[in-house]
């Protein structure tokens, strides 16, 4: 499998409920390089562009309010099928569906404040990281 690089965020609920470090812990305990973070209060630019493939749908506003609500800590991990790894260890996107050990299952009960935010696929994670490190990666 390939290396790859996946942009997580730990949405504003995380940072306000002070789980961002345990997040991020649970992702290296996995085996993940944190390549580069950052926390940042996102603005309507950065939500918006962020969640466009969503624009037409009916939560697009909630989905905007609720990124930019707060500081989110932004980062970038690297590892062997990362996207996909990533994906599992978040859970479903309704913490309601997601499996018990999952982050959005232990820690999270309804959307949209499900807590985290992984890249789907290779493309979006190259689009993602443009997103949140405009200036490229330290
Ligand atoms: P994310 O992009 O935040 O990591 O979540 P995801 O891939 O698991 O889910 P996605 O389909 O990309 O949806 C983005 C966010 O929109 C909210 N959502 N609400 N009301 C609804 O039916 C609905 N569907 C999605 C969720 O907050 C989700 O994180
Ligand atoms: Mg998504």
């Amino acid at each position: 499998m390939a290396v790859e690089r996946t942009l997580i965020l730990a949405k504003p609920d995380t940072v306000e409920r002070s789980l961002a470090g345990e997040i991020l812990a649970r992702f290296e305990r996995r085996g993940l390089k944190l390549r580069a973070a950052r926390l940042v209060t996102a603005s309507r630019e950065v939500g918006e562009t962020h969640y466009a493939e969503h624009k037409e749908k009916p939560f697009f506003g909630e989905l905007v309010a609720f990124i930019t609500s707060g500081p989110t800590l932004a980062f970038v991990l690297e590892g062997e099928g990362a996207i996909a790894t990533c994906r599992k260890t978040i859970g479903a996107t309704n913490p309601a569906d997601a499996d018990p050990g999952s982050l959005r299952g232990e820690f999270a009960l309804a959307m949209p404040n499900n807590l985290v935010h992984g890249s789907d696929s290779p493309e979006s994670a190259e689009r993602e990281i443009g997103i949140w490190f405009p200036d490229g990666l330290a």
